[in-house]
């Protein structure tokens, strides 16, 4: 038995009819939560794989399985899990689709989405949301499970639909953002509140605000005025409701992509307080990479409105404050939030051009940028996007490195850099606004159950996503 050093190799013992197990990763250096510990932890260990689940962990002899890939000199990650994207099927398939923007997810390093209902038409009913785990099961490259939204119509059916298989949870809009999901009176919003028990998740930005400052958008005709449209009370004032509202009624939730730092101390505080009188916090926060590398109205500079996206990026007093949640603890996941539109849409006057950037691909290269820069500790990235939506979203089997687990693995080469290029991108919109950049850190082997689907930049396994499941 001989295996190479340095890129992960495969394939090195077929034939081993008698194997104890189906895979042996060597030399592995993980980053998990260790369940003993009680914390995140970096260390050495193989790991042994049967039937797509993790078998062992320890000093393990290679030839006692069938395949064998050898890790030295490379960081093996639970599979990361992106919990917001929008995949665009059914009805906005021009932009992208559950076969494109999975395999965007896949070539990216990310082996589990959640995706977001805001297609055409909205993910509202049952039907609608079996009619998308269908089309999953035949075409996604990476695991899955679908959000179905919340509003007018079914407000008194989502204590059922919340249960149903596969449901990564219920999805509300405060404010509108893209597509006509909306939930903008309290009343609603209560009625939604009350009726369900798992994490609601949501969109704060209020409404009426956005409405009666959309006069400066239009006038500027920039999006450089994104930021002075859409500003942090209208963020504010949708947190401080949701905050308001979860903690009366005791149901948790989940607010995305925080981008502002008077949001972010207010949440600090509320999950301080919430743990003082209840014992525990009932609100979670997710923060996009967006967010801790761009301001404005710098960033509009160079691409336009081609960085316009809602909640805006916003200047920089607000990017280092969102740094000092991440490094201490207030935020609890990263997501992409990849919302794809064509250059053509994008091209439209501003502020007729649609708002979202795409980025489940490069999510990962990205932050391991920022690792080795310095900006943000390993273990904390990989708590962000594989122990923390395990926990928050109550996923099933995944998210660990731990025996008994499902064996999805991004395993990553921490010194590779590499520029993304165009033609490395799988999104049907067949760009990114970080075309042209360099970023050291990036995943080079990804693994489902067990099984080698990307070797380098090269989906070799397409299609071979399963659905998630939810302790609820
Ligand atoms: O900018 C955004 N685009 N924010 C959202 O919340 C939705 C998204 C989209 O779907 O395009």
């Amino acid at each position: 038995m001989q295996y190479d050093t340095g890129p992960a190799r495969l394939d090195l013992y077929k034939g081993n009819q008698v194997a104890t197990f189906d895979l042996i990763i060597k030399n592995a250096d993980i980053v998990t939560f260790s369940e003993s510990q009680n914390q995140m932890v970096q260390e050495k260990t193989d790991i042994a794989v049967k039937n797509g689940k993790i078998e062992k962990l320890g000093t393990l002899n290679a030839a006692d399985a069938a395949k064998a890939i050898d890790a030295t000199h490379l960081t093996v990650l639970p599979g990361v899990i992106d919990s917001q994207v929008h995949f665009r099927e059914p009805g906005l398939t021009h932009k992208e689709d559950i076969e494109s923007g999975s395999r965007a997810a896949i070539l990216g390093g990310v082996t589990t989405y959640f995706e977001m209902p805001n297609t055409n038409p909205p993910t509202t009913t049952k039907t609608l949301f079996e009619d998308k785990l269908k089309i999953a099961s035949e075409k996604s490259s990476a695991n899955y499970a679908f959000f179905i939204g919340g509003g007018s119509e079914n407000f008194d059916q989502l204590a059922e639909l919340e249960k149903l298989p596969h449901c990564s949870g219920i999805k509300i809009f405060l404010g509108s953002s893209f597509g006509t999901l909306l939930v903008d009176q309290d009343e609603l919003l209560e009625k939604i509140m009350k009726n369900g028990r798992r994490r609601l998740v949501i969109h704060a930005e209020d409404e009426a605000r956005l409405k009666e400052r959309k006069q400066i958008a239009i006038d500027a005709a920039d999006a450089k005025v994104h930021h002075i449209w859409r500003d942090e009370e209208s963020a504010l004032i949708a947190t401080k409701k949701s905050v308001h509202f979860s903690e009366k009624h005791q149901r948790n939730i989940h607010i995305l992509h925080i981008s502002s730092s008077e949001e972010m101390a207010f949440l600090r505080n509320a999950k301080e307080q919430q743990s003082r009188t209840h014992g525990k916090s009932f609100v979670t926060v997710e923060i996009l990479p967006q967010y801790l590398t761009l301001s404005a109205p710098e960033c509009y500079e160079s691409l336009g409105s081609l960085w316009q996206q809602n909640p805006p990026i916003r200047d920089k007093r607000h990017m280092d404050f969102l740094w000092k949640a991440v490094l201490d603890g207030t935020v609890d996941v990263i997501g992409s939030d990849h919302a794809p539109h064509t250059l053509e849409e994008k091209a439209k006057t501003y502020p007729n051009s649609p708002s979202g950037v795409p980025g489940v691909q490069t999510l990962v290269p990205l932050m391991l940028d920022q690792v080795n820069k310095n900006k943000l500790p390993l273990k904390r990235f990989v708590e962000l996007v594989t122990e923390n939506p395990r926990k928050i979203f109550n996923l099933k089997n995944k998210g660990r490195i731990q025996v008994g687990y499902d064996a999805d693995f991004t395993i990553i080469d921490m010194k590779k850099e590499k520029i993304v290029e165009k033609k490395w991108l799988a999104s049907k919109i067949g760009w990114s606004p970080f075309e042209g950049q360099s970023f050291k850190g990036w995943p080079v082997m990804t693994l489902l159950r067990g099984e080698v689907v990307v070797d380098g930049d090269t989906l070799i396994k397409p299609r071979a996503g399963t659905a998630c499941d939810f302790d609820i």
